[in-house]
């Protein structure tokens, strides 16, 4: 078999057999296809797409490309959740210790922030001392104790999207249906979970700008999902603007404290009950309905907040932040971003939202890029708030000065202020079932 009659077929619109996909990604992990012809055949799928039968071929040859996690030690039923990936989405933070404070197992492996979105895992590393590696045994010896864990993948998980993604990510094909679920499904078939709810975002801010591009993802995915025999749903929800009011990671882990404590923003708090319902509701607690009064019964009791508090010392991290969150450290430097206008805030382009905390030091342009945990923005309005001139729409902060006039640029380029009061947007698009 020969690399360059794989790229050829694809490139003119053929379907890829089994043999030939399990040949690429082998040759992808074992490094014996250089990199040129990978990301060839990236864009040859990226103009072509994929049957079905195609991107489930794909996706269970990532998934068997590196370690298969085995939780059956773990006992009891396992759910996890798993976004395509957001601004301002701390929704992990907070799902998973309401879930886990319900007695359903969550063992959470997640996955490190890239361009504009960002990622659990450093989210949970601006707390201090929090360790984001566990060996295999303390992983699941904590899960088994505490019901929940959150770790980054390892590198022997799922190899082949790791080298993937980062050639798709510098050659303008992330945004390929087939290689994004592969790319999702891959990793997440691999470790041991019973149900999995996918929180498939849509607009400005997430891969599929439109709502009908994320349902066939999702849908895509929910069918991979149930041919490899798990239980498995998709909410699609609304990333046209940021979710909630913090962007960055110390302050992310703040807004998703204080979702837990109750009084989180009534966007992000609705996004997360929705999800922990989905994952109780799967993992047989009742009806969707049943077990979002049981999510908010486990913010309201403050159980939810105790079991984060339980995750974090047992991961090593400082618990008395979570605590008083107040306590966290602050950025050096902070920024007000004023309105030039009066009006009705229209827009808040999440992407460009995202891209303006990037600039702040709160994200990574490349893998290797260190992240400033205290770095991001505070938002002050949102879409549909009215807004005077010169009042404050956002709060930027950074141990970078010199880095709020780019920040301030691109956040008021993204922030559309008219007359007219934009009508309300769904926050939840749909389930796939
Ligand atoms: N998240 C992933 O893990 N992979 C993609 O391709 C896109 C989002």
């Amino acid at each position: 078999m020969r690399m360059y009659d794989i790229i050829k077929k694809k490139r003119d619109g053929g379907e890829l057999t089994t043999e030939e996909i399990n040949y690429f990604i082998k040759g992808v992990t074992d490094g014996s296809i250089p990199d040129y012809q990978i990301s060839a055949l990236c864009m040859a799928i990226w103009f072509r797409g994929m049957t079905v039968r195609e991107t489930c071929d794909l996706t269970f040859a990532v998934r068997d490309s590196g370690e298969r996690l085995d939780f059956s030690e773990i006992g009891g039923i396992r759910a996890d959740k798993h976004s395509t990936g957001g601004v301002g989405d701390k929704t992990s933070l907070v799902v998973a210790p309401i879930v886990a404070s319900l007695g359903v197992k969550v063992a959470k492996m997640s996955g490190r922030g890239l361009g504009h979105t960002g990622g659990t895992v450093d989210k949970l590393e601006a707390i201090d001392g929090f360790r984001t590696t566990l060996s295999d045994e303390e992983f699941i010896r904590q899960v088994k104790e505490i019901g929940l864990a959150i770790v980054g993948q390892s590198k022997q998980f799922a190899p082949a999207d790791k080298k993937l993604y980062a050639l798709r990510d510098v050659t303008a094909t992330v945004d390929s249906m087939p290689l994004i679920a592969a790319s999702i499904m891959g990793k997440k078939l691999a470790a041991d979970d019973d149900c999995i709810v996918l929180d498939v975002k849509t607009g400005s801010g997430s891969f599929m700008k439109s709502a009908e591009k994320s349902a066939e993802l999702a849908r895509l995915m929910v069918d991979i999902g149930k041919r490899a025999g798990k239980k498995i749903v998709a909410l699609i929800t609304n990333m046209d603007r940021p979710l909630g009011y913090a962007i960055g990671n110390s302050l992310e882990v703040i807004e998703a404290v204080e979702t837990l404590n109750g009084n989180g923003p009534e966007d992000l708090t609705e996004v997360c009950v929705a999800l922990a319902a989905q994952m109780l509701s799967l993992a047989g607690r009742g009806t969707p309905e049943a077990c979002a009064a049981l999510a908010r019964n486990a913010i309201r009791d403050g159980s939810a907040l105790r079991k984060l508090i339980e995750t974090v010392r047992a991961q090593g991290g400082d618990e008395r932040l979570i605590e008083h969150p107040g306590t966290f450290a602050k950025a050096k430097f902070t920024h007000a971003v004023k309105s030039e206008k009066e009006g009705y805030i229209r827009r808040a382009d999440a992407e460009a939202y995202g891209l303006s905390s990037l600039a702040l030091g709160a994200g990574r342009n490349t893998a290797e890029d260190a992240i400033d945990p205290c770095a991001g923005i505070l938002l002050r309005k949102k879409t549909g708030d009215f807004v005077r001139r010169g009042e404050e729409i956002a709060t930027l902060c950074s141990d970078n000065p010199a880095a709020f006039g780019e920040a301030e640029r691109i956040l008021l380029g993204a922030t559309e202020i008219g007359d007219e009061r934009p009508e309300d947007e769904p926050l939840i698009y749909g389930v796939v079932e």
